[in-house]
């Protein structure tokens, strides 16, 4: 690719060590987006060439921080080889000296004032673990939302009978009263509990740099809902908070992910109204519920359900 601005020798060769990892059917691709990136923000801060400071401000624009151990290969060998030993090291952590952080997307974070609510909130989570992370914040969110009035169910999609979407596209070719062509709890039960809750909190775990397949199965059989010719349509007005967790402690790692379950339920009229992001779940028991040991946290995710009570209304 041809280069607008001159690089500084050092930048180019990290450059070509950086991007040897992908396979060659991508990797200009990857090369490109790192130039343009970075002589862009060359020029945009009057640098005479790109150094390695321009170099590694592009790489951390461009590179979702899930990517963040292949950056450290080039980057920083040391730091890789002790992110790799502490999580190996993780059941030897005591209680509460956990890495775990929660990034609350949503900016007012004054204590909000207790409403009475009548409101039923509706829980979806897809991780398999009771008790794990994903599942301990969703119970304070629902605490605060019992709290306050709402009327609050909670389901564990990995109990249910939750089949894959076939891709027949009967739900595209006229009105079912079933929604879904399927018969598993999903057309027996969960879609009228969609259409019966004025709130959601979907919460899942970060698997493979993505969201849970669970999760993924999970969102591929509401697409039906978008079906023109349906005669009963999610009603509108629908808030959410996502949950998500993850064991990696970079508290931005896959915060691409979350905004892709945000756009998604956008397209299905629902107006997600927070985010909770746990990062960093390393502990006993592969960090299974390790965010309970972390009180501080806990009582944010009982603010956030009290502020979600409050969007409700
Ligand atoms: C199959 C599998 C793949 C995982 N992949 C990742 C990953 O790519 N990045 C990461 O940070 N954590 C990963 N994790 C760790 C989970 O995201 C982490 O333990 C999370 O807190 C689980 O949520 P839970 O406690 O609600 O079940 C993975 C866990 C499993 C079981």
């Amino acid at each position: 690719m041809n280069r607008k601005y001159p690089w500084a020798d050092d930048s180019e060769e990290v450059l070509i060590k950086l991007c040897a990892f992908f396979p060659e059917v991508i990797r200009e691709r990857w090369v490109e987006r790192i130039v343009l990136t970075a002589e862009r923000i060359a020029a945009y801060n009057s640098r005479e060439r790109v150094d390695q400071d321009v170099f590694w401000q592009a790489v951390s624009e461009v590179f979702p921080g899930g990517y963040d151990p292949l950056v450290l290969q080039i980057k920083d060998m040391d730091r890789l080889r002790a992110e790799m030993a502490a999580a190996r090291a993780q059941e030897d952590l005591a209680p509460g000296s956990e890495p775990v952080q929660m990034v609350q997307w949503r900016h007012a974070l004054e204590i909000p004032a207790r409403v009475d609510s009548q409101a039923r909130v509706l829980a979806v989570t897809t991780s398999p673990r009771k008790g794990g992370n994903t599942d301990v914040i969703i119970d304070e969110l629902l605490r605060a939302c019992a709290d306050s009035g709402c009327t609050t169910e909670k389901i564990y999609a990995a109990d249910l009978d939750l089949q894959p979407c076939t891709g027949c596209r009967a739900c595209r070719k006229g009105d079912l009263p079933t929604i879904c062509t399927i018969r598993d709890e999903m057309s027996a039960v969960v879609y009228d509990k969609l259409f019966a809750a004025d709130g959601f909190i979907i919460g899942f775990p970060i698997y493979t740099a993505r969201e849970n397949g669970i999760m993924a199965n999970f969102m591929d059989r509401w697409d039906c809902l978008l079906n023109p010719m349906l005669t009963r349509k999610m009603p509108a007005g629908k808030k959410a908070v996502v949950v998500c967790s993850w064991m990696w402690p970079n508290p931005h790692a896959y915060d691409h992910v979350i905004e892709q379950i945000v756009i998604l339920l956008k397209l299905h009229g629902i107006e997600t109204v927070d985010v909770l992001a746990i990062s960093g779940t390393r502990g006993k028991r592969h960090g299974r519920g390790v965010v309970k040991n972390h009180p501080d946290i806990l009582k944010a995710a009982y603010r956030a359900g009290a502020s979600f009570v409050q969007e409700l209304g």
